[in-house]
């Protein structure tokens, strides 16, 4: 049960399927370039996306605006140091800029980056400035099959088997993604991180939380780590925060706000960082957040820190993913943090990957229900040096759940399309680029269909619904 209440709401529309094909088309059958307004159910992200709090509001109402010394800066440092113990923090306008400055501070060419598994914008960033990432995740973590609770884990021994590959003195920091956005937002447990940290210290490598789904992942760390079930979010928090040597976070995601940030341990790591941070940023004491978006920070961090304000986001993820389990629609299980994600290469097995089976369906469940999710396989890699195609080694599809936005019923509306796509899967087709940019090109590239499979899922459509939406 959702514990809080709607205090303000925001009209919706849901165009017919004629204008959802013409918008597709438009948008060149990527999401990303969709105009909000064609938009029934925005699943697309929960980057920026989670609802503020009444508590929020009005913090950011006496939020004090100055370009620096802003008393809002020090309360939410001193929220920093509360929950999280670092002395230091700087504050960035989101979660790759602290990827950018993480990577021009640490890594050099030649620098081996592990992590359980990597992200987009993260790895970008390490390749631009010469280092490569290698993932460690468990064996099971893509399995589909296995119950595994923590498929977030780091796989331990081969972490020992690559520092002495590769040597400590070329593995600047080891990262850890609280809640793993590629892999369909699987936890890590607590006891993994420690574990992590220890190895990582017995070689003199630094460790590197990417809090940006640690949300989640505190929520199931309570329920599913039998250690931990006693332990308050905010114990468990500091338990794993005492671990780590450097935190940073996308606030689009953590907090219910907006904006990013850094947090250090030492002085002499700060210095470095400032300087990065004046430039890229803005001045310390905002980081190119304004200061209404510090000041909601501050308030939804503390709500994180609260079980009731975090489970909604989880047990709603859950109860869709069972839906659709039960209508025997594959998903990845069991239910992760972040959203929904639906295993499009099982969905869609008659597409080859190479025609972007997760952005196909992503592009039809758009087209059957107004929803706008996100493609997660093959188009949101980068393609290999010799030009040809890095397939994805899974195919999602997500359906971003942002903390405390949606209810039941328009969960119910989305399975039930998603059942009724399921039950026509034969009609969809695949897609190819017709525009591709080179760097991210899952944000801004246009695809085309492959054959005429849109036009026939509408004539579908209409022979079921008529002309219902
Ligand atoms: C795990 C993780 N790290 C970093 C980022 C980047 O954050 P931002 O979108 O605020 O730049 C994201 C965003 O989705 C993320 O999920």
């Amino acid at each position: 049960m959702e514990m809080h209440r709607a205090k303000v709401v925001q009209k919706l529309t849901l165009v017919d399927i004629d204008t959802r094909k013409q918008n597709l088309e438009a948008a060149g059958y990527n999401q990303f370039l969709l105009k909000n307004d064609a938009i029934f159910l925005d699943m697309l992200t929960d980057s920026g996306m989670n609802v503020m709090s009444d508590k929020q509001l009005a913090a950011a109402m006496t939020g004090d605006d100055a370009y620096a010394g802003s008393r809002t800066f020090f309360e939410l440092a001193d929220k920093i140091k509360e929950i999280f113990g670092f002395d230091f923090f700087l504050p960035v306008h989101q979660g790759r800029a602290c990827e950018h400055l993480l990577a021009r501070v640490f890594v050099k060419p030649g620098d081996v980056i592990a992590m359980n598994y990597h992200f987009t914008t993260t790895r970008a960033h390490i390749m631009l400035c010469g280092g490569s990432v290698i993932e460690l995740n468990l064996p099971d973590s893509l399995d589909n099959s296995s119950a595994n609770p923590f498929k977030g884990n780091f796989d331990l021994d081969k972490l020992k088997a690559l520092i002495a590959e590769v040597g400590p003195q070329r593995m600047p920091f080891v990262r850890i993604e609280a809640g793993t956005n590629l892999i369909g937002g699987q936890p890590l447990s607590l006891e993994n991180i420690v574990a992590v940290a220890k190895i990582c210290r017995q070689h003199g490598i630094l460790t590197v939380l990417d809090a940006s789904l640690l949300q989640d992942n505190l929520y199931f760390i309570k329920v599913r780590e039998a250690a931990c079930k006693d332990m308050s979010i905010r114990e468990i928090t500091r338990a794993l925060a005492d671990e780590i040597d450097v935190i940073y976070f996308s606030a689009r995601k953590l907090g219910f706000a907006k904006g990013g940030g850094i947090c250090l341990r030492s002085a002499e790591l700060y210095d470095q960082f400032k300087e990065l941070v004046t430039l890229h940023e803005g001045f310390l004491t905002y980081g190119g957040i304004s200061i209404t978006e510090l000041a909601s920070m501050t308030q939804g961090l503390e709500e994180t820190m609260d079980f009731d304000m975090i489970s909604q986001g989880p047990q709603f993820i859950a109860y869709m993913v069972d839906e659709l389990d039960k209508r025997g629609i594959p998903v990845v299980k069991p239910a992760g943090g972040l959203g929904c994600h639906l295993d499009a290469r099982a969905f869609l097995s008659h597409v080859p990957q190479a025609e972007y089976q997760a952005g196909a369906l992503s592009a039809a469940i758009y087209l059957a229900s107004g929803v706008r999710p996100m493609e997660r396989g093959t188009v949101s890699e980068a393609r290999n040096e010799d030009g040809s195609e890095h397939f994805a080694d899974v195919e999602l599809v997500r359906l971003a759940m942002p903390r405390r936005l949606f209810t039941r019923s328009q969960i119910d509306y989305a399975v039930d399309r998603i059942h009724w796509l399921f039950e026509n899967r034969g009609l969809i087709g695949g897609l190819r680029f017709v525009k591709e940019p080179k760097v991210l090109r899952f944000f801004s590239g246009e695809l085309a269909p492959t054959s005429d499979w849109s036009d026939r899922l509408v004539a579908k459509y209409k022979a079921d619904f008529g002309d219902s939406l």
